[in-house]
Protein backbone atom coordinates (compact mmCIF):
# COMPACT_ATOMS: atom_id res chain seq x y z
CA UNK A 1 0.00 0.00 0.00
CA UNK A 2 1.32 3.16 -1.17
CA UNK A 3 0.45 6.54 1.40
CA UNK A 4 1.61 10.58 -0.03
CA UNK A 5 3.37 11.89 2.60
CA UNK A 6 3.91 15.00 0.82
CA UNK A 7 1.89 16.89 -1.84
CA UNK A 8 3.71 14.67 -4.58
CA UNK A 9 5.46 12.40 -2.48
CA UNK A 10 4.53 9.10 -1.71
CA UNK A 11 5.66 6.19 0.44
CA UNK A 12 5.90 3.08 -1.60
CA UNK A 13 8.26 1.24 0.91
CA UNK A 14 7.52 -2.38 2.60
CA UNK A 15 7.91 -4.36 5.48
CA UNK A 16 9.62 -7.14 6.50
CA UNK A 17 8.69 -9.37 9.31
CA UNK A 18 10.41 -12.29 8.51
CA UNK A 19 14.57 -11.88 8.47
CA UNK A 20 15.36 -12.58 12.29
CA UNK A 21 18.96 -10.65 11.56
CA UNK A 22 20.01 -7.64 10.15
CA UNK A 23 22.82 -8.41 8.18
CA UNK A 24 23.05 -11.56 9.28
CA UNK A 25 23.91 -10.36 12.82
CA UNK A 26 21.94 -8.05 14.59
CA UNK A 27 18.42 -8.93 16.30
CA UNK A 28 15.01 -7.58 14.70
CA UNK A 29 12.36 -8.50 17.15
CA UNK A 30 10.37 -5.25 15.45
CA UNK A 31 10.83 -6.06 12.02
CA UNK A 32 12.11 -3.56 10.14
CA UNK A 33 10.94 -1.52 7.05
CA UNK A 34 12.72 -0.90 3.58
CA UNK A 35 11.44 2.61 2.81
CA UNK A 36 10.95 3.80 -0.82
CA UNK A 37 9.79 7.04 -2.02
CA UNK A 38 7.90 7.83 -5.35
CA UNK A 39 7.73 11.56 -6.54
CA UNK A 40 5.41 12.52 -9.01
CA UNK A 41 6.02 15.77 -10.60
CA UNK A 42 6.53 16.73 -14.48
CA UNK A 43 9.29 13.70 -14.63
CA UNK A 44 8.88 10.74 -12.22
CA UNK A 45 11.45 10.14 -9.80
CA UNK A 46 12.14 7.20 -7.22
CA UNK A 47 14.14 7.02 -4.55
CA UNK A 48 15.40 3.60 -2.99
CA UNK A 49 14.51 0.22 -3.78
CA UNK A 50 13.99 -2.29 -1.62
CA UNK A 51 15.73 -5.40 -0.50
CA UNK A 52 14.99 -8.07 -3.31
CA UNK A 53 12.54 -10.54 -1.41
CA UNK A 54 10.15 -7.65 -1.21
CA UNK A 55 10.59 -6.36 -4.91
CA UNK A 56 6.80 -7.46 -5.99
CA UNK A 57 5.17 -5.71 -2.96
CA UNK A 58 6.92 -3.06 -3.97
CA UNK A 59 6.46 -2.92 -7.57
CA UNK A 60 3.22 -2.90 -6.66
CA UNK A 61 2.74 -0.29 -4.47
CA UNK A 62 4.34 1.57 -7.21
CA UNK A 63 1.93 0.24 -9.82
CA UNK A 64 -0.88 1.96 -7.39
CA UNK A 65 0.48 5.42 -8.20
CA UNK A 66 2.44 5.10 -11.74
CA UNK A 67 2.95 2.48 -13.93
CA UNK A 68 6.65 1.77 -13.40
CA UNK A 69 7.69 2.72 -16.95
CA UNK A 70 6.86 5.91 -16.72
CA UNK A 71 9.81 6.34 -14.16
CA UNK A 72 12.23 8.68 -15.29
CA UNK A 73 14.67 8.31 -12.95
CA UNK A 74 15.70 6.01 -9.73
CA UNK A 75 17.44 7.70 -7.30
CA UNK A 76 20.21 5.26 -5.50
CA UNK A 77 21.25 7.09 -2.48
CA UNK A 78 22.86 3.91 -1.13
CA UNK A 79 23.85 0.36 -2.43
CA UNK A 80 23.79 -1.52 0.46
CA UNK A 81 21.81 -4.96 -0.86
CA UNK A 82 18.57 -3.83 1.34
CA UNK A 83 18.38 -0.70 -0.50
CA UNK A 84 18.98 -1.92 -3.92
CA UNK A 85 18.23 -5.82 -4.16
CA UNK A 86 15.45 -5.33 -6.08
CA UNK A 87 16.71 -3.23 -8.71
CA UNK A 88 17.17 -5.64 -11.04
CA UNK A 89 13.73 -6.63 -10.55
CA UNK A 90 12.99 -2.87 -11.11
CA UNK A 91 15.09 -2.61 -14.76
CA UNK A 92 12.75 -4.85 -15.87
CA UNK A 93 9.64 -2.89 -15.84
CA UNK A 94 11.42 0.86 -15.96
CA UNK A 95 13.11 0.46 -19.37
CA UNK A 96 13.75 4.31 -19.49
CA UNK A 97 14.64 5.18 -16.11
CA UNK A 98 18.07 6.62 -15.64
CA UNK A 99 20.03 5.41 -12.12
CA UNK A 100 20.71 9.14 -10.19
CA UNK A 101 24.00 8.05 -8.07
CA UNK A 102 27.68 9.42 -7.00
CA UNK A 103 30.76 8.13 -9.00
CA UNK A 104 31.39 5.33 -6.04
CA UNK A 105 27.69 3.93 -5.99
CA UNK A 106 28.27 3.29 -10.23
CA UNK A 107 31.04 1.38 -9.82
CA UNK A 108 29.43 -0.75 -6.92
CA UNK A 109 26.08 -0.97 -9.08
CA UNK A 110 28.01 -2.40 -11.73
CA UNK A 111 29.96 -4.82 -9.84
CA UNK A 112 26.55 -5.80 -7.45
CA UNK A 113 24.48 -6.20 -11.01
CA UNK A 114 25.16 -4.32 -14.00
CA UNK A 115 21.80 -3.46 -14.99
CA UNK A 116 20.93 -2.29 -18.93
CA UNK A 117 19.64 1.13 -17.84
CA UNK A 118 21.41 4.53 -18.17
CA UNK A 119 23.19 6.46 -15.53
CA UNK A 120 23.78 9.94 -14.11
CA UNK A 121 26.80 10.37 -11.77
CA UNK A 122 26.11 13.43 -9.72
CA UNK A 123 28.41 15.57 -7.66
CA UNK A 124 28.03 16.86 -4.07
CA UNK A 125 25.12 19.68 -3.79
CA UNK A 126 24.01 19.20 -7.77
CA UNK A 127 20.54 19.45 -8.47
CA UNK A 128 18.44 18.15 -11.01
CA UNK A 129 14.79 19.68 -11.70
CA UNK A 130 11.79 17.44 -12.29
CA UNK A 131 9.67 19.77 -13.38
CA UNK A 132 8.01 22.10 -10.22
CA UNK A 133 10.20 20.93 -8.05
CA UNK A 134 14.46 20.42 -7.53
CA UNK A 135 16.39 17.74 -5.79
CA UNK A 136 20.04 18.36 -4.35
CA UNK A 137 21.79 15.27 -3.88
CA UNK A 138 24.06 15.70 -0.03
CA UNK A 139 27.00 13.73 -0.53
CA UNK A 140 27.27 11.80 2.95
CA UNK A 141 29.98 9.79 2.78
CA UNK A 142 30.47 6.54 5.32
CA UNK A 143 26.69 7.56 6.32
CA UNK A 144 26.90 4.64 5.80
CA UNK A 145 29.25 3.20 3.28
CA UNK A 146 31.78 5.60 0.91
CA UNK A 147 29.74 5.93 -1.98
CA UNK A 148 26.34 7.33 0.05
CA UNK A 149 24.14 10.63 -0.35
CA UNK A 150 21.20 12.11 0.58
CA UNK A 151 18.83 13.89 -1.40
CA UNK A 152 16.58 16.94 -0.59
CA UNK A 153 13.18 18.09 -2.12
CA UNK A 154 13.88 21.49 -2.26
CA UNK A 155 9.79 22.25 -2.54
CA UNK A 156 8.34 20.25 -0.02
CA UNK A 157 11.52 20.31 2.24
CA UNK A 158 11.88 16.51 2.74
CA UNK A 159 15.21 15.40 3.45
CA UNK A 160 15.60 11.62 2.43
CA UNK A 161 18.26 11.07 4.65
CA UNK A 162 18.99 7.11 3.78
CA UNK A 163 20.89 5.09 6.75
CA UNK A 164 21.07 8.42 8.59
CA UNK A 165 18.46 8.97 10.61
CA UNK A 166 17.01 5.36 10.71
CA UNK A 167 15.61 3.23 12.90
CA UNK A 168 14.97 -0.59 13.17
CA UNK A 169 11.36 -1.57 13.84
CA UNK A 170 8.85 -2.31 10.69
CA UNK A 171 6.53 0.44 10.45
CA UNK A 172 2.84 -1.69 10.01
CA UNK A 173 1.11 1.05 8.78
CA UNK A 174 2.28 3.85 11.16
CA UNK A 175 4.25 5.71 9.12
CA UNK A 176 5.07 9.22 11.18
CA UNK A 177 6.63 9.87 14.44
CA UNK A 178 3.17 11.38 15.53
CA UNK A 179 1.55 7.62 15.18
CA UNK A 180 3.91 5.35 16.47
CA UNK A 181 5.13 4.67 20.50
CA UNK A 182 8.40 7.18 20.71
CA UNK A 183 9.72 5.32 23.36
CA UNK A 184 10.14 2.45 21.01
CA UNK A 185 11.33 4.52 18.36
CA UNK A 186 13.96 6.15 20.75
CA UNK A 187 15.50 2.35 22.04
CA UNK A 188 15.03 0.89 18.13
CA UNK A 189 16.92 4.09 16.57
CA UNK A 190 19.31 4.17 19.35
CA UNK A 191 20.22 -0.06 18.83
CA UNK A 192 20.44 0.55 15.12
CA UNK A 193 22.64 2.96 15.27
CA UNK A 194 24.58 1.13 17.26
CA UNK A 195 25.04 -1.68 15.82
CA UNK A 196 25.19 -0.22 12.04
CA UNK A 197 26.69 3.19 12.14
CA UNK A 198 29.03 2.95 15.20
CA UNK A 199 32.71 2.60 13.42
CA UNK A 200 31.18 5.90 11.54
CA UNK A 201 30.38 8.16 14.27
CA UNK A 202 32.38 11.01 13.34
CA UNK A 203 30.86 11.03 9.92
CA UNK A 204 27.47 11.24 11.68
CA UNK A 205 28.50 14.47 13.22
CA UNK A 206 30.10 15.16 10.40
CA UNK A 207 26.74 14.71 7.98
CA UNK A 208 24.72 16.69 10.87
CA UNK A 209 27.03 19.97 10.33
CA UNK A 210 26.84 19.87 7.00
CA UNK A 211 22.84 19.71 6.78
CA UNK A 212 22.93 22.38 9.40
CA UNK A 213 25.60 24.26 7.16
CA UNK A 214 23.44 24.07 4.64
CA UNK A 215 20.55 25.76 6.30
CA UNK A 216 18.15 23.21 4.80
CA UNK A 217 14.33 24.00 5.45
CA UNK A 218 12.80 20.66 7.16
CA UNK A 219 9.24 19.56 7.20
CA UNK A 220 10.04 16.01 6.81
CA UNK A 221 13.04 14.07 7.35
CA UNK A 222 12.71 10.56 5.80
CA UNK A 223 14.98 8.16 6.56
CA UNK A 224 15.42 4.77 4.47
CA UNK A 225 14.31 2.78 7.62
CA UNK A 226 11.59 3.47 10.35
CA UNK A 227 9.18 6.76 10.73
CA UNK A 228 9.11 9.53 8.84
CA UNK A 229 9.79 12.58 11.03
CA UNK A 230 7.19 15.43 10.68
CA UNK A 231 5.50 15.97 14.19
CA UNK A 232 9.61 17.22 14.92
CA UNK A 233 11.87 16.75 12.24
CA UNK A 234 14.74 17.83 14.74
CA UNK A 235 14.09 14.95 17.22
CA UNK A 236 15.54 12.41 15.40
CA UNK A 237 18.64 14.35 13.93
CA UNK A 238 19.05 15.83 18.14
CA UNK A 239 19.25 12.25 19.09
CA UNK A 240 21.61 10.86 16.80
CA UNK A 241 24.32 13.93 17.19
CA UNK A 242 23.64 13.27 21.20
CA UNK A 243 24.52 9.34 20.65
CA UNK A 244 27.44 10.16 18.40
CA UNK A 245 29.41 12.09 20.46
CA UNK A 246 33.08 11.12 21.79
CA UNK A 247 31.63 12.58 25.31
CA UNK A 248 31.42 9.45 27.84
CA UNK A 249 28.46 8.64 30.03
CA UNK A 250 28.46 8.73 34.10
CA UNK A 251 27.71 5.11 34.35
CA UNK A 252 29.21 1.92 34.27
CA UNK A 253 28.58 -1.77 32.11
CA UNK A 254 29.40 -5.28 33.38
CA UNK A 255 29.60 -7.54 30.86
CA UNK A 256 30.43 -10.56 32.17
CA UNK A 257 30.35 -14.78 30.70
CA UNK A 258 29.59 -17.61 33.66
CA UNK A 259 29.59 -20.92 32.89
CA UNK A 260 28.82 -22.25 36.34
CA UNK A 261 28.17 -19.28 38.90
CA UNK A 262 31.38 -18.13 40.21
CA UNK A 263 31.57 -15.35 37.99
CA UNK A 264 28.19 -14.64 37.99
CA UNK A 265 28.28 -13.69 41.58
CA UNK A 266 31.38 -12.06 41.51
CA UNK A 267 29.61 -9.52 38.86
CA UNK A 268 26.45 -9.44 40.75
CA UNK A 269 28.67 -8.57 44.08
CA UNK A 270 30.46 -6.11 42.02
CA UNK A 271 27.12 -4.33 40.86
CA UNK A 272 25.64 -4.12 44.24
CA UNK A 273 28.86 -2.37 45.92
CA UNK A 274 28.47 0.17 42.48
CA UNK A 275 25.25 0.90 43.55
CA UNK A 276 25.69 1.53 47.00
CA UNK A 277 28.13 4.15 46.07
CA UNK A 278 25.37 5.38 43.98
CA UNK A 279 26.76 4.52 40.69
CA UNK A 280 24.42 3.58 37.73
CA UNK A 281 25.60 0.25 36.48
CA UNK A 282 24.20 -1.89 33.86
CA UNK A 283 25.03 -5.87 33.36
CA UNK A 284 25.08 -8.11 30.13
CA UNK A 285 25.63 -11.56 30.47
CA UNK A 286 27.00 -12.40 27.24
CA UNK A 287 25.42 -15.98 27.32
CA UNK A 288 21.96 -14.09 26.85
CA UNK A 289 22.20 -10.26 26.15
CA UNK A 290 21.89 -9.99 22.03
CA UNK A 291 25.16 -8.27 20.86
CA UNK A 292 23.65 -5.05 19.65
CA UNK A 293 22.21 -4.49 22.85
CA UNK A 294 25.73 -4.50 24.02
CA UNK A 295 27.08 -2.32 21.92
CA UNK A 296 24.56 0.07 22.65
CA UNK A 297 24.84 0.09 26.54
CA UNK A 298 28.49 -0.32 26.02
CA UNK A 299 29.45 2.70 23.10
CA UNK A 300 29.45 5.45 25.58
CA UNK A 301 29.70 3.78 29.38
CA UNK A 302 32.13 5.60 31.13
CA UNK A 303 33.75 2.26 33.00
CA UNK A 304 33.83 -0.99 31.17
CA UNK A 305 34.22 -3.86 33.43
CA UNK A 306 34.62 -7.51 31.83
CA UNK A 307 34.05 -10.49 33.83
CA UNK A 308 35.52 -13.78 32.67
CA UNK A 309 35.72 -17.41 33.23
CA UNK A 310 39.32 -18.75 32.59
CA UNK A 311 38.18 -21.36 29.04
CA UNK A 312 41.02 -23.31 28.16
CA UNK A 313 43.71 -21.06 29.27
CA UNK A 314 41.92 -18.14 27.21
CA UNK A 315 39.18 -15.72 28.35
CA UNK A 316 35.09 -16.90 27.78
CA UNK A 317 34.84 -17.21 23.74
CA UNK A 318 31.51 -14.56 23.74
CA UNK A 319 33.99 -12.26 25.75
CA UNK A 320 36.38 -12.05 23.01
CA UNK A 321 33.38 -11.73 20.59
CA UNK A 322 32.79 -8.51 22.57
CA UNK A 323 35.88 -7.22 22.33
CA UNK A 324 36.60 -7.76 18.89
CA UNK A 325 33.35 -5.89 18.08
CA UNK A 326 34.50 -2.93 20.39
CA UNK A 327 38.03 -3.29 17.65
CA UNK A 328 35.99 -3.15 14.80
CA UNK A 329 33.68 -0.87 16.01
CA UNK A 330 36.40 1.97 17.00
CA UNK A 331 35.21 2.40 20.10
CA UNK A 332 36.49 5.28 22.81
CA UNK A 333 39.28 4.28 24.66
CA UNK A 334 38.33 4.37 28.65
CA UNK A 335 39.42 2.27 31.36
CA UNK A 336 38.71 -1.04 31.73
CA UNK A 337 37.83 -2.84 34.92
CA UNK A 338 38.59 -6.65 35.30
CA UNK A 339 37.52 -9.55 37.19
CA UNK A 340 37.54 -13.11 36.38
CA UNK A 341 37.41 -17.11 38.57
CA UNK A 342 38.93 -20.15 37.37
CA UNK A 343 38.75 -24.02 38.14
CA UNK A 344 42.40 -25.16 37.82
CA UNK A 345 45.21 -23.38 35.94
CA UNK A 346 43.33 -19.82 35.04
CA UNK A 347 44.89 -17.22 33.11
CA UNK A 348 41.89 -15.57 31.20
CA UNK A 349 42.30 -12.38 32.93
CA UNK A 350 46.23 -12.03 32.14
CA UNK A 351 45.59 -12.85 28.43
CA UNK A 352 42.58 -10.02 28.64
CA UNK A 353 44.50 -7.82 30.02
CA UNK A 354 47.39 -8.38 28.21
CA UNK A 355 45.15 -7.58 24.65
CA UNK A 356 42.83 -4.98 25.88
CA UNK A 357 46.23 -2.73 26.75
CA UNK A 358 47.42 -3.83 23.66
CA UNK A 359 44.52 -2.48 22.38
CA UNK A 360 45.44 1.13 24.20
CA UNK A 361 42.58 0.53 26.75
CA UNK A 362 44.17 1.61 30.59
CA UNK A 363 43.02 -0.99 32.78
CA UNK A 364 42.15 -0.51 36.65
CA UNK A 365 44.23 -1.77 39.47
CA UNK A 366 42.85 -4.10 41.13
CA UNK A 367 42.58 -6.79 38.55
CA UNK A 368 40.87 -9.57 40.31
CA UNK A 369 41.49 -13.01 39.47
CA UNK A 370 39.86 -15.75 41.77
CA UNK A 371 40.28 -19.33 42.32
CA UNK A 372 36.90 -20.86 42.69
CA UNK A 373 34.98 -18.56 45.96
CA UNK A 374 36.41 -15.29 46.13
CA UNK A 375 38.69 -14.94 49.87
CA UNK A 376 37.66 -12.52 52.49
CA UNK A 377 40.97 -10.45 50.61
CA UNK A 378 39.66 -11.33 46.87
CA UNK A 379 36.15 -9.71 48.04
CA UNK A 380 38.02 -6.42 49.50
CA UNK A 381 39.78 -6.19 46.21
CA UNK A 382 36.24 -6.22 44.90
CA UNK A 383 35.33 -3.23 46.98
CA UNK A 384 38.72 -1.33 46.38
CA UNK A 385 37.42 -1.37 42.34
CA UNK A 386 34.15 -0.58 42.91
CA UNK A 387 35.47 2.57 45.02
CA UNK A 388 38.25 2.80 41.78
CA UNK A 389 35.44 2.80 39.64
CA UNK A 390 32.91 5.57 41.76
CA UNK A 391 35.83 7.87 41.56
CA UNK A 392 36.71 7.97 38.35
CA UNK A 393 32.90 8.56 37.86
CA UNK A 394 32.52 11.11 39.79
FE1 LIG B 1 20.20 0.34 5.11
FE2 LIG B 1 23.61 0.56 4.89
O1 LIG B 1 21.93 -0.19 4.64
Amino acid sequence: MHREIAKGVYYVGVDDHHTELFENLWALPHGVSYNSYLIVDEKVALIECVKEPWSAEWLANIREIVDPSKIDYVIINHMEPDHTGALPDLAKVAKKAVMVYTYKASDMQKSFYNVPLREKIVEDLEELSLGSRTLRFIHAQFLHWPETMMTYDTQECVLFSCDAFGSFGALNGSHFDDEIDMRMVESESRRYLSAIITSYLKFIRQGIAKIKGLNLELKLVAPSHGPIYRRNPMWIVDHYLEWSSPDLEKNCIIIYGSMYGFTYRIAMMLKKQLAELGVEVKTHNVSYSEMSRIITDTMRAGVIVFGSPTYDAFPFPRIQTVIDEMETKRFAKRPIGLFGTYGWGGGGIKKLQEQLEGLGFSILDPVISVHGQPTPQEVGNCRRLAQVIADLIR
